[in-house]
């Protein structure tokens, strides 16, 4: 497995794979990789010949007084990690190589990126699609792929590739949870004893959502049953719990299934988000 630091490197290395007829898979990371990631790296293995990671902690992505500086880098075990689940190639460029200083240019995806996490995390999905956008211009992978655990995430990229007509396909992989059902997160590392153990309530809230909406709550009803439930697990500050339609995520409201209902909280000052999608004939 080779690592690369610049754009040329991993533009050089991509020719030759595809010279030799390999097809290309692009997983985008910001490292402290976890099985999550592992998962998506094994998908892209799977489906793709030749599988580029990119780990880059992104900070366009982060907003004052979010997370940046503390969060954890861990490269050595990145790499590792990387090459045990079949990767070719890591990408893991430094900021200055990522974005030249007069850089001027950012891609937004409007409407989808304004509730949820958009709305208390400013500028956030700009930077995640401009560094996506960036990512799929430098690797020109045929698949690309993202966690559903970051559900708006995935939604809002979807939306890029489809206006932009970038020639990407976009996968979707299923949430990694921890056996108590926590889903996996860089972030879980932030978590006291106390704050671990009382983190799975936030899975437990959404399940509880979950079963009320195959029953016929609608979206502002279900939105009560996860709140009710969270209110159990005293430690958590909820941040939002919202019922939206999977793919355009407008709020349900007044409506039943599909939906999706997405949540944020915090655990101490360990913001932790989870998501679960329900389908009319689930
Ligand atoms: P990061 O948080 O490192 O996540 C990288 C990818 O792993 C994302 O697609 C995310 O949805 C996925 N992922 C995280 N936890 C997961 C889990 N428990 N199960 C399955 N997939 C999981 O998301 C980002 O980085 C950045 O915003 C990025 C897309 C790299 C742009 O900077």
């Amino acid at each position: 497995m080779q690592i690369a630091n610049t754009k040329s490197e991993v533009r050089e290395a991509v020719r030759a794979a595809r010279e030799d007829g390999r097809t290309i898979g692009l997983v985008p990371t910001m490292g402290a990789l976890h099985a999550g990631h592992t998962a998506l790296i094994e998908r892209s293995v799977a489906d793709c010949d030749f599988t580029v990671v990119s780990i880059f902690v992104n900070p366009t992505q982060f907003g004052p007084g979010e997370d940046l500086a503390r969060y954890p880098r861990t490269l050595e075990a990145d790499a590792e990690q990387c090459e045990q689940a079949g990767a070719d190639l890591v990408f893991a460029p430094s900021a200055a190589e990522m974005y030249a200083e007069d850089a001027a240019t950012t891609v937004h995806v409007a409407g989808l990126t304004e509730g949820l996490c958009g709305a208390f995390r400013p500028g956030h999905f700009d930077g995640v699609t401009t560094v996506v956008c960036k990512l799929l211009s430098i690797a020109q992978p045929d698949r690309a792929y993202f966690g559903e655990k970051d559900y708006q995430q995935l939604v809002v990229i979807r939306r890029m590739v489809t206006d932009l007509d970038l020639p990407v396909e976009v996968v979707g992989v299923p949430t990694v949870r921890e056996r108590d059902g926590l889903a996996l997160s860089s972030r879980n590392r932030y978590l006291s004893a106390e704050e671990r153990a009382a983190a799975p309530a936030l899975r437990r809230a959404l399940l509880a959502g979950a079963e009320a909406a195959r029953t016929g709550a609608t979206g502002s009803e279900v939105e009560c049953v996860v709140a009710d439930e969270l209110a159990n697990e005293p430690l958590f500050r909820v941040q939002y719990i919202s019922a939206v339609h999977p793919e355009t995520l407008e709020p349900r409201e007044g409506e039943g299934l599909p939906m999706v209902i997405a949540a944020a909280a915090y655990l101490g000052d360990t913001r932790l988000i989870d998501n679960i999608r329900i389908e009319e004939d689930d």
